[in-house]
């Protein structure tokens, strides 16, 4: 484990094996960021023709390594673009992310980024902790890299407890965002809903447990519970697997809470796509699909450990959607929670099956908002590709998630609930709903228009994410390559923006 502290020592004076500097692209060229100033002067004049021979340019994205004779005293500055504007805390994770991936072997590493506000300070942490995840517990050849075992982030306001305080909220924050990559990454024979259930339960454990530790109540719904609640959405799409569905509930309830949030993420395990089974090809990444229950649970825990005074429940439905004699057909009549029934189209439309359920269940808990997030359709995906979530919902709560999305650092965009789909989701003309319509466009909205059935009313927003959930490229700024994390940090940031007020 990396431990990450302050210190508002200066970088050329930092022995540490590796000094990360910030440079800021200019329109005359590269320049060291501020918290680096006395780099700028152990070189000098020099220091021009030493950045351009090793092509410095300050860009996003860029680190370049050069070893020191006796300028500094650390053996290795590492030189990581900030693009052109250093103050801007998105830019500065990214570099941060970008230098944890630079250094692969340092046992210590100083930082000397822009980190003159609490702001920056996060950003600098949450980036390098993020930027320098893996995932390498199915390699036999263990790590050729090690990860630092100190990282020292260089500030002017180390003394500051504004700095310490924002240092711990983004080791938390990180933490979150990990643990979600750590579930989403797991091949869907370790995360099966029992065995997510589970590694729910030993997160759980972890953060509750101990003197001070935050308490938050775990409720673990297995299938035979299922029933009798009457979560047919839940099970419609269970009854396909070997391994049973869950329900996971969770609930931060802080004597001090201003508002009450009900958070619920979309928890299949595998997505096959059923009877309506998927072409290979869409079939690969599916074990990502319970990136939605992954992120609210890690959100939830998060919000407990920052002790933000805002009730918190949350709702995570686990199933596997797979082929077998017990599938559901598309034809069959499903009752859901709330009474309602629905005539399945697609089984591969499984999500909003899960998700009626659990959103059915989070209105009977009165809450102020509702939040719901989903790999939901790949209509989504092509609509706004793999960086940008999709967010519909009522007109008073999407505003809301977009702020939110802004200060966490994560984008999202509005998208509509058109007029035509109140008629479409309920022209089944045997049930109350129609899971699917063979409309091929707009499948995102009309999955919207249909989770919307469940909400009762109350403010509420959807956060479909699906392509989000994975990079299948090479890694860039905090975000590494396999799961991302996406939207746990949003979800935080709304809690913190209702705590509020
Ligand atoms: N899990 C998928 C959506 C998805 C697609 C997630 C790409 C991540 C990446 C979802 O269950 C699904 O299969 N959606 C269908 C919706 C359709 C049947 C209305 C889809 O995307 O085609
Ligand atoms: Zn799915
Ligand atoms: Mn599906």
């Amino acid at each position: 484990m990396t431990s990450y502290s302050l210190r508002s020592s200066s970088p050329a004076k930092t022995r540490a094996d590796a000094v990360v500097v910030g440079v800021v692209a200019t329109s005359s060229g590269p320049r060291l960021c501020d918290a680096a100033d006395d780099v700028t002067q152990a070189y000098g004049r020099r220091l021009r023709a030493f950045l351009s021979t090793m092509g410095v340019t300050g860009k996003a994205g860029e680190s370049v390594k050069a070893p020191t004779r006796d300028e500094v005293n650390a053996p290795l500055l590492v030189f990581v673009g900030l693009g052109d504007d250093a103050a801007d805390p998105v830019a500065v994770r990214r570099a941060a992310g970008v230098a944890a991936r630079s250094v692969p072997n340092a046992a210590s590493v100083a930082l000397a980024l822009p980190a003159d506000t609490p702001e920056l300070v996060a950003a600098v942490v949450e980036g390098h902790r993020l930027g320098g995840y893996t995932f390498t517990a199915y390699k036999s050849a263990k790590a050729e890299t090690t990860e630092p075992t100190d990282v020292v982030v260089l500030t002017s306001i180390a003394r500051r407890a504004e700095a310490v305080a924002a240092l711990e909220k983004a080791e938390i924050l990180a933490d979150a965002v990990a643990l979600t990559r750590d579930w989403v990454n797991t091949p869907p024979m370790d995360c099966t809903p029992p065995l997510l259930a589970d590694l729910v339960t030993s997160a759980h454990k972890a953060v509750t447990k101990g003197r001070g530790a935050p308490k938050v109540k775990l409720e673990v719904f297995d299938h035979e519970q299922l029933e009798e609640m009457g979560c047919g959405g839940i099970l419609s799409v269970g009854n396909s697997s070997a391994s049973p569905s869950r329900l996971v509930k969770l609930t931060w309830a802080p004597k001090d809470a201003v508002a009450h949030l009900a958070l619920v993420g979309k928890g299949v395990t595998f997505d096959s796509g059923g009877l309506t089974i998927k072409p290979s090809s869409s079939m690969v990444n599916m074990k990502g699909d319970m990136a939605g229950a992954a992120s609210v649970v890690a959100a939830t825990l998060a919000i407990a450990r920052l002790g933000l005074p805002v009730k918190v429940t949350t709702f995570a439905p686990m199933a596997e959607n797979m082929v077998s004699a017990t599938s559901t057909r598309p034809g069959d009549v499903i009752t859901m929670h709330n009474g309602s029934t629905v005539e399945i189209a697609n089984t591969d439309a499984e999500g909003r099956m899960l998700l009626g359920d659990a959103l059915s269940l989070a209105v009977l808990e009165e809450p102020d908002v509702v939040i719901d997030i989903a790999t939901l359709t790949g209509h989504m995906q092509l609509a706004l590709g793999d960086k940008v979530g999709a967010v519909m919902g009522t007109d008073d709560q999407v505003p809301a998630v977009l702020a939110a999305g802004e200060s966490a650092g994560e984008q999202h965009w509005p998208m509509p609930i058109p007029e035509e789909m109140k008629e479409r989701i309920t022209s089944s003309k045997v049930a109350d709903l129609l899971q699917h319509d063979w409309v091929r466009w707009g499948g995102g909205l009309y999955a919207s228009a249909f989770l919307r059935e469940f909400t009762g009313g109350l403010r509420w927003a959807h956060l479909d994410i699906a392509g989000k959930e994975m990079n299948l490229g090479g890694p860039y700024g905090h975000v590494p390559s396999g799961a991302t994390g996406f939207g746990v940090t949003t979800l935080v940031e709304l809690a913190r923006s209702l705590s509020e007020g």
